[in-house]
């Protein structure tokens, strides 16, 4: 790449603006794979998608092709898929099941399911005297530098220095805690398959928008009204209208002024919270069901505690988006300066009821999937601002909203009462890229 056409990063973000060739120069754009998404903690999967040994998954990490693999120890590692020999790629399918060993489908050199070399054909004959063979690392697959877990959540880092993924996580791993504790038996299980949408857009678009609480009833409005009217006549017809009604009604019902009710709470390296309850304790029979299964599991003081974490949304930059009380996850897998990957996962309680699951589903295909209107809104909004910011009509993106009225408090950085709708979540965002673009 050629850094002298990068210039001075410092001059790029101020506090509350960002120039646009952040968003727009494939140099900086290159710089970012390798200082952050190549370098940092980065969501690779769950270990419920490899549930035997042997089971691979593909995973982009940055702009590196790994694959997430189960091996015959139980433990899960991240691997790239590259073959040592001439550069095959391993594995071509997207999953699947390795079988005893990998297997290169080019000249049939053999890897266990760590990636250590296992055989090379006729390797005495054609390989003695040289420098190949078993005792050279690089006649293996190359691993991850690091690879932790957190509650059955897989991370890699291509970096072999840098925090542990717990400093790293920090109170942001509540995302994973409120998953898997609202499920009667602790954990959570992937549903193995996901919705993959590439949006035509700079990557940090769509993280921006995650925790931007005053776009919800603005971008939504139209689809929150059309499903309040159906709403109201089932509950005029019935008495009641399912939860899945109030999952999209919430976008007309919850008003602009009412999302300053909503609290941000910003972190180190990026991550952020969004607060706000999620209307998910009706007292039909069977959110009732639930609760008597987890009661039986938890007690009832710790039952009430689960369900009372107040959050909405947890973003862990740069690549992540939880709503851990209905279970969902977007992964974020930057391809391009114009174009993003996300993947779209939800996840089953262990335990708990199948309604509860299906409530889950409901919220999946309702507002996170490709086919919902929600989705759809967010995705045309993405790619107006990539072009608009492709174009010489301004050279900054703003982010002052409620700039100079966030409070710190032990280098968190929370919104006060009311301003919920600050865009300190973007400021912190751009805090974490600057001090990451700075390294050497
Ligand atoms: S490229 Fe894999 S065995 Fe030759
Ligand atoms: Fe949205």
């Amino acid at each position: 790449m050629l850094r002298e056409n990068i210039p001075d990063l410092s001059t790029f973000v101020e506090p509350d603006r960002v120039r646009r060739e952040v968003y727009t120069e494939r140099a900086i754009f290159e710089l970012e794979m390798e200082r952050i998404h190549e370098s940092v903690w980065i969501y690779c999967g769950h270990e419920s998608q490899v549930p035997k040994v042997g089971d691979y998954f593909q995973v982009q990490v940055g702009r590196q092709p790994m694959l997430m693999v189960r091996g015959k120890d139980q433990r899960v590692r991240v691997l790239y898929n590259r073959c040592p020999h001439r550069g095959n790629m391993m594995c071509g399918d997207r999953n699947g099941n390795a079988g005893e060993f990998f297997r290169c489908s080019y000249h049939a050199w053999t890897f266990h399911h760590d990636g250590k070399l296992r055989s090379i054909p006729m390797m005495e004959s054609g390989y003695a005297g040289t420098r190949f063979g078993h005792d050279n690392p690089e006649c293996s697959m190359k691993p991850a530098a690091r690879v932790e877990s957190y509650r059955g959540f897989v991370f890699g880092s291509l970096a072999k220095d840098g925090p542990g993924l717990l400093e790293f996580l920090g109170a942001s791993r509540v995302a994973f805690d409120d998953m898997c504790d609202r499920a009667p038996e602790g954990e959570v299980e992937i549903v193995p398959n996901c919705f993959r949408v590439i949006q035509h857009s700079n990557w940090k678009i769509f993280l921006e928008n995650q925790l931007d609480a005053l776009h919800p009833s603005v971008v939504h409005q139209s689809t929150g009204r059309a499903a309040h009217e159906v709403e109201k006549l089932i509950e005029k017809k019935t008495g009641s209208a399912p939860l899945s009604y109030h999952m999209l009604s919430a976008f007309a019902t919850v008003t602009i002024d009412q999302w300053d009710n909503f609290q941000t709470l910003n972190y180190p390296y990026g991550h952020c919270i969004l607060t706000g309850y999620m209307g998910l304790r009706p007292k039909d029979p069977d959110t009732l069901a639930y609760e008597a299964v987890m009661q039986k599991a938890y007690g009832k003081k710790r039952m009430e505690e689960i369900f009372g974490v107040n959050i909405h949304h947890v973003l862990i930059y740069p690549g992540l988006s939880v709503q851990s009380p209905l279970q969902q996850l977007r992964a974020v897998r930057p391809l391009g300066v114009d174009r993003t990957l996300t993947e779209i996962w939800h996840f089953r309680l262990k335990g708990a009821p199948e309604p509860i699951y299906r409530r889950s589903l409901a919220y999946y295909n309702l507002v996170n999937s490709p086919s919902t209107l929600i989705n759809a809104d967010d995705l045309e909004n993405f790619w107006k601002c990539h072009q608009g910011l492709s174009s010489d009509g301004g050279d900054w993106v703003s982010f002052g909203r409620h700039f100079g009225r966030d409070l710190e408090k032990d280098g968190v950085v929370e919104t006060q009462p009311n301003m919920g709708t600050s865009e300190a979540p973007m400021r912190n965002q751009m805090k974490a890229w600057t001090k990451y673009m700075a390294k050497a």
